[in-house]
């Protein structure tokens, strides 16, 4: 497998974990940034504030202005593991299906997409980024030390799903999640901007059949044999 080692070390160093829907990829980063004390970036939470926003003020999905605004203006607040908007927690909120199915609409919108480019470019800070979505590796951090494309099979994605809902008391149809998962990886990796693709260089994990802990110590010795005094 070829080593995904682009770095000029006087740069700070990102691993860019991409990969489909519930694939468990925003877990793993979460729990190797905990490990290396590394900062953590949810990429997809943002086009889930977006796609929040376009829902609440009834935007049309083709109304590429009025959501690029939305997206430039995004009254956004990041506050531990809470994210806000407008003051208001919407952590559990934006993670419904509802906000799901709109996060992947607005995604594939062009004046979306390079308006939270910057944004996700200034949360690279030292020591270190660990972060994931559909085009962290290919398009917003090219230059990432590290790059994974973490995937499961659809069905064990969308028992993940059913189950995580199932957990927060929340009721869900396992096929019809199958099929809302199934649609929007399509979406996801059709779109003529940023397409969720696995990049050359990136380090294939497949977790259909693997443990989250084995996936996070997968992650972290990727990288410490690339960055042997991250110890
Ligand atoms: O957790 P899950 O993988 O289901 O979704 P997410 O990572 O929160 O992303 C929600 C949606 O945002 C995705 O379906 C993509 O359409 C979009 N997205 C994107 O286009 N680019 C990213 N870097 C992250 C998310």
């Amino acid at each position: 497998m070829a080593a995904a080692l682009r770095a000029d070390f006087s740069q700070i160093p990102v691993i860019a974990i991409d990969g489909p829907a519930a694939s468990g990829k925003g877990t793993v980063a979460q729990r190797v940034a905990a490990v290396l004390g590394f900062h953590y970036l949810d990429s997809g939470s943002l086009y889930r504030l977006v796609g929040y926003s376009a829902l609440m003020h009834g935007t049309a999905w083709s109304d590429e202005a009025v959501l690029g605004k939305l997206a430039a203006t995004l009254p956004a607040e990041f506050r531990g593991t809470d994210i806000l908007l407008s003051g208001e927690v919407v952590t559990e909120l934006i993670r419904s299906e509802a906000c799901s199915n709109a996060a992947s609409r607005v995604a594939a919108v062009p004046s979306v997409r390079a308006a939270l480019l910057n944004w996700q470019r200034k949360c690279r800070l030292p020591p270190g980024l660990v972060t994931d979505g559909r085009d962290m590796g290919s398009v917003v951090f090219p230059d990432a030390a590290l790059k994974i494309f973490l995937t499961a099979s659809t069905e064990a994605r969308a028992e993940r799903r059913y189950k995580q809902l199932k957990e927060k008391g929340i009721n869900a149809n396992l096929l019809i999640l199958l099929r809302d998962l199934a649609e929007r990886d399509t979406r996801d990796a059709s779109r003529s901007l940023a397409p969720l693709h696995q990049c050359p260089e990136a380090h294939l994990l497949d977790t259909t059949e693997m443990a989250v802990v084995d996936a996070v110590d997968q992650v972290i010795d990727w990288f410490r044999r690339l960055v042997p005094c991250n110890k």
